[in-house]
């Protein structure tokens, strides 16, 4: 356990997973602590810290003040931020710039920055000397309550998204809400809509805190937007620690994914549409379609959509400037899904907010007719 008794509103939970368990810290002031935290799950007394140009300047002193006081020697390698990083070409330019460097399988690799930089230094810790210790400080809440939790990481081919990667699980998350004040509030709720599936797939009690509190975390008050990391942290590491190579129930955590991927890939990955934003529309045809096929209330359905769309996330696809969406080319895109089985697409489905199940078993029709619906709206 890592003793972090120096920083206030701190809460901690442990990531089961055996001799590979780690801690996930959240709370206010933890990137001043980190070095000490770090220096506790780091073999050895170096590290190499990967960020992008848009965090670096930001958090990286103080960062890097914190390990120099814990006794830790870092090198710092700044990445262009964006998503054009994950790639095949700066992930080899970062091994070089790391193998230049002299590494030992006991140098940690520390990703100070959102998803991009977690899933690229990840990777690169997965492979670099055929494995080294790998920390996360997500700086982004997308990454906070998602990305930075599970091991999973990897960059993008021309085929995709995330097709190439590994799981390699840190030794340690360390979330500083603090570095969400700097966060643009697109992008902010855009992780508010993977906190939300959270609660939507498996803790209704949950769901309920956030439609009393979530705009109030959302504005910035640190004890709620601490206890709501948390609680979304606490439902992904319990998923993870009982399946942690998507076997089975982790499968759940994709609740809003197969109908956001379709609608990201269709609006290009770029600002049109992000990636949390075409998850809330997901989530809300996941729940229109369950309540369609009978499986759920619409009372429910009309709830969480009423949520979303109270703290600012769009529910619908918004209009595309190349042209009206088409629901065939979404429907074909649903069937190339990395999630795809046997050719046939998992959904991800629901008997009610908190209640969310996978099934293949789902009449291609039914999907039709509720994308045509979901764009026509
Ligand atoms: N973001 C889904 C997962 O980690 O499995």
């Amino acid at each position: 356990m890592i003793d972090m008794a120096m920083v206030s509103d701190v809460e901690r939970l442990e990531l089961a997973l055996g001799a590979r368990s780690y801690d996930i810290v959240i709370g206010s002031g933890v990137i001043e602590q980190a070095g000490e935290a770090i220096r506790a799950v780091a073999p050895t007394r170096r590290c190499f810290v990967v960020s992008d140009e848009t965090v670096a300047p930001l958090y990286l002193p103080r960062l890097a003040e914190s390990l120099e006081g814990a006794g830790l020697r870092h090198d710092a390698l700044v990445v262009p931020a964006g998503e054009s990083s994950k790639s095949f070409a700066r992930l080899g330019t970062l091994l070089d710039d790391m193998l230049a460097l002299g590494p030992e399988r006991g140098t940690a690799i520390v990703a100070l920055g959102g998803g991009v930089v977690g899933d690229l230094a990840g990777f690169a810790a997965s492979v670099l000397l055929r494995g080294v210790p790998f920390v996360q400080i997500p700086t982004t809440l997308l990454s906070q309550v998602d990305s930075s939790v599970g091991g999973k990481t990897g960059i993008n081919t021309k085929q995709g998204k995330n097709l190439v990667g590994a799981f390699h699980q840190p030794k340690l998350v360390l979330a500083d809400v603090d570095s969400l004040d700097s966060l643009p509030r697109r992008q902010l709720l855009a992780g508010y809509a993977e906190l939300v599936k959270h609660a939507l797939l498996g803790d209704r009690g949950f769901f309920d805190w956030l439609v009393g509190n979530g705009a109030a975390a959302l504005n910035g008050d640190k004890p709620a937007l601490i206890h709501a990391v948390r609680k979304s942290c606490e439902m992904k590491a319990a998923i993870v620690s009982e399946d942690e190579r998507e076997a089975g129930r982790r499968a759940l955590l994709n609740l809003g994914h197969t109908f956001g991927h379709a609608l990201e890939t269709e609006a290009g990955y770029g600002e049109t549409l992000l990636h949390g934003e075409a998850v809330a529309i997901g989530i809300c045809m996941a729940f229109d379609l369950s309540a369609e096929l009978g499986l759920c209330a619409t009372a429910d359905a009309a709830r969480v959509a009423g949520h979303l769309s109270e703290v600012g996330l769009p529910t619908r696809p918004p209009a595309l400037a190349a042209g009206p969406w088409d629901p065939a080319r979404l429907m074909a895109t649903i069937g190339h899904d990395k999630k795809v089985r046997d050719g046939r697409p998992t959904y991800v489905l629901v008997r009610g907010i908190g209640h969310a199940f996978t099934t293949q078993d789902v009449a291609p029709e039914a999907v039709e007719t509720l994308l045509a619906k979901a764009v026509a709206a």
